[in-house]
């Protein structure tokens, strides 16, 4: 209930029938009045929040200054992201007028097997069998890969996902090189420099969030650093990437192949249906046509046991920040 004793009520934007599953049963243990939109949550349809105490966004929802004013005026309360990035809050903006929260960790495992996932596919050109096979073309020329033991993967980024595709990575055979802003000291990994990442790493894996400090972390510069043939796998954000400097390392031969979940202007294009349409990103249609590139659409994180887990922690924010409590996952200001 909110503080009028009226059923609590949330606009949740950007919803998918995936979503809308997991959060009508999670809802069982809450009934809140949740209202689902497909549209995101943008100038146009932040007037679907009247009335709402809450909004429920996700990756791709900007939460600008002229958004966060316009839900401030609607007397919405709260913004529950339901991802554990908020890069595309404005936090510092949002300080003080509505409380922000995520969800930390919902399944880290769903995003580092992803990531495997991505890489396997990739260089065993599993996509490409794939297709052949569907068409009774059983020729192996072309599909030579390499083996992944004794490779050397740079992890950047070693939190809860970082962790555990190092863990996963190891069970490979694979020699981890690490770098983090902030390494664990009780993690038994072995932290180098990026510029020891850059030169050594055969494979290199993002795992860091996106801040003003990793935006474009990989770009021209840094890729003519890297060995030949490199691998680059990033489900973290897009933005990690300079995608111009990336098309050109493909172009160039210098990227051995690219596994990507994210994509710096996936924002208007991932999660929607394209398929009979022309894509305007002339980068992102250059990136899907090479053989060694493999997109997908920030899905990473779609397992069920993380969509159950995301949908009950962002109802226990909700129910947490609107009783007044001390909510432990309220994303604030660090200024
Ligand atoms: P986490 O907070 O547990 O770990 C992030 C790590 O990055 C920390 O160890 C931190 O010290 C490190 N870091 C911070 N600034 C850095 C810098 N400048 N350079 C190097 N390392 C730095 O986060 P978690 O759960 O491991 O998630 C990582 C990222 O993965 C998230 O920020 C999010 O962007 C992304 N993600 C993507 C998903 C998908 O579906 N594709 C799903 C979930 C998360």
């Amino acid at each position: 209930m909110s503080e009028d004793n009226k059923p609590i009520k949330i606009a949740f934007f950007d919803a998918q029938d995936y979503d809308i599953k997991a959060f009508e049963a999670a809802n069982e243990s809450y009934n809140y009045e949740i209202k689902f939109f497909e549209t995101k949550l943008t100038a146009d349809t932040v007037k679907l929040a009247k009335k709402c105490d809450a909004v429920c966004v996700f990756v791709n929802d900007m939460i600008d200054k002229d958004i966060i004013d316009a839900l401030v005026k609607r007397k919405v309360k709260l913004i529950a992201l339901r991802c554990a990035g908020y890069n595309n809050v404005d936090l510092a903006y949002a300080n003080g007028k509505i409380t922000v929260v995520r969800v930390p960790a919902y399944s880290p495992y769903a995003v580092a097997e992803h990531a495997m996932a991505l890489l396997l596919t990739s260089i065993r050109r599993i996509h490409k069998a794939y297709i052949r096979t569907r068409d009774f073309n059983f020729n192996l020329n072309g599909l030579t890969g390499f083996d992944l033991h004794g490779k050397t993967v740079g992890v950047i980024g070693t939190g809860k996902i970082g962790r555990i595709f190092t863990d996963i990575c190891k069970g490979f055979g694979m020699n981890v090189l690490a770098y983090d802003k902030f390494p664990a000291a009780d993690s038994g990994l072995h932290y180098v420099s990026l510029d020891e990442i850059w030169e050594q790493a055969d494979i290199i894996s993002l795992r860091c969030p996106l801040t003003d400090e990793t935006k474009h972390l990989i770009n021209t510069p840094t890729i003519a650093k890297m060995k030949k043939g490199i691998v680059i796998i990033n489900t973290s954000r897009g933005a990690l990437i300079n995608s111009k400097a990336l098309l050109e390392g493909l172009k160039s031969r210098k990227i051995g192949a690219a596994c990507l979940d994210v994509y710096e202007e996936e924002a208007d294009v991932f999660y929607h249906d394209y398929s009979g349409h022309i894509i305007d990103d002339d980068i992102l249609a250059r990136l899907i046509s090479f053989p060694n590139v493999i997109v997908t659409s920030h899905q990473a994180f779609l397992t069920r046991e993380a969509l159950g887990n995301i949908a009950a922690t962002t109802l226990d924010n909700v129910r947490t920040v609107l009783s007044g409590e001390k909510c432990n996952n309220e994303v604030s200001y660090q200024g």
